[in-house]
């Protein structure tokens, strides 16, 4: 039996609560879904920055009446303390998710995304702390690896910073760390790699790679890829960064205080990723037999990525359950169904 499996098994008998920041976006709504579907208590703080009441409403088909009504929504700001506090009070356990993503949109405005990654990260701790919660988990990100070259990436070894978002990211690794050091509050990184899966959001100029493929893919319309699509990730599906999440927000404190990688291990390029979606999408009975359209690299991005996942293996017990293909067939029919 897995770490994970005995968590699921044990979790529903002695319900916790939680709170998800960023709830309404593609990481923190399936966080939800799958708590409440542990009959488990969820506060989720939101302002709606990227996120969407969408999501909300589709977690909300996807389990019990009862099980909703476990749920209890915020709308607020994580630059404001005030909303920070308020969503703290009788939390067990933190999922800090809020942000703002994306490389480009950091580029186009560091001021935006540095008063949320950074102030609105430094509140989260203050109230979490205040609040004298079981746990502090947050997004961390693989950007902190920045220019290093090394292949796989191992958590001790970083490089410099490529855009304003890795330095947020980074200082939050910095800011997790004083917090320990100087107030004994403990907290876990799990440096995401490119997470995919459903609801994620496939329109806008900061769309992630997948759904902005799929969805064109779908619609008929044109692929581009930055670069010579040699450009490799370790792509991630959702299902196995909910597992992470689980794992270090429960852990013993002697997994605290630590970043982890989260990921599956593998290297895919974009070529082969096009491919890939290319046949799930056949695999659902619709065709697309364009070509990409290349274009110059982009900005602030890291030319390849792949994770040591070794040291979530042994601290905490992850095991992810799905490669890219499995994740990638499991979000297709939800792209098929919602795109368009
Ligand atoms: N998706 C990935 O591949 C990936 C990779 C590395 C790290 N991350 C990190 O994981 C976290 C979740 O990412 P996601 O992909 O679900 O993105 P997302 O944009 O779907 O979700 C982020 C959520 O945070 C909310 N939010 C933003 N600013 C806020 C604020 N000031 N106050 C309250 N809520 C706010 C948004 O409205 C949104 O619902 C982020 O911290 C992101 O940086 C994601």
């Amino acid at each position: 039996m897995t770490a994970y499996s005995q968590l699921l098994e044990t979790l529903p008998a002695s319900p916790k609560t939680w709170l998800i920041t960023g709830v309404a976006g593609f990481i923190g709504s399936n966080l939800l879904e799958h708590l409440l579907k542990l009959n488990q208590r969820v506060v989720g703080l939101d302002n709606f920055a990227t996120g969407h009441q969408h999501n909300l409403d589709e977690v909300q088909r996807l389990v019990t009446l009862e099980q909703w009504a476990g749920f209890s929504f915020i709308e607020g700001d994580i630059r404001n303390l005030d909303d920070c506090q308020k969503a703290c009070e009788g939390i067990d356990y933190v999922l800090h998710q809020a942000a703002l993503g994306s490389v480009p949109r950091s580029i186009n405005n560091p001021i935006a995304t540095n008063a949320t990654n950074i102030s609105g990260f430094l509140n989260m701790l203050v109230a979490a702390r205040n609040a004298r919660v079981k746990s502090f988990t947050y997004a961390a990100s693989s950007s902190t690896y920045g220019d290093h070259p090394a292949l796989p990436k191992v958590e001790e070894n970083i490089g410099k910073p490529l855009s304003p978002y890795s330095v947020t990211k980074y200082v939050n690794e910095l800011y997790a760390d004083v917090f320990a050091h100087t107030y004994g509050f403990n907290t876990i990184g799990l440096r995401y790699f490119n997470v995919f899966g459903k609801r994620q959001d496939p329109n806008g100029t900061y769309a992630a790679v997948i759904p902005k493929w799929t969805a064109s893919m779908i619609q008929g319309e044109e692929v581009f890829i930055n670069g010579d699509g040699e450009t490799s990730r370790d792509f991630c599906f959702i299902e196995n960064a909910v597992q992470a999440n689980f794992l270090a927000a429960t852990a013993d404190e002697n997994a605290k205080n630590e970043v982890y990688n989260v990921a599956v291990g593998d290297r895919t390029t974009l070529n082969d990723l096009y491919r890939t979606l290319q046949a799930a999408l056949a695999e659902n009975g619709k065709f697309n037999e364009n070509a990409p359209v290349y274009r110059d690299f982009r900005a602030g991005d890291v030319r390849h990525s792949q994770a040591d996942i070794s040291k979530a293996a042994s601290k905490l017990g992850y095991a992810p359950q799905y490669r890219i293909k499995d994740g990638i067939a499991k979000a297709m029919s939800w792209y098929i169904d919602n795109v368009g």
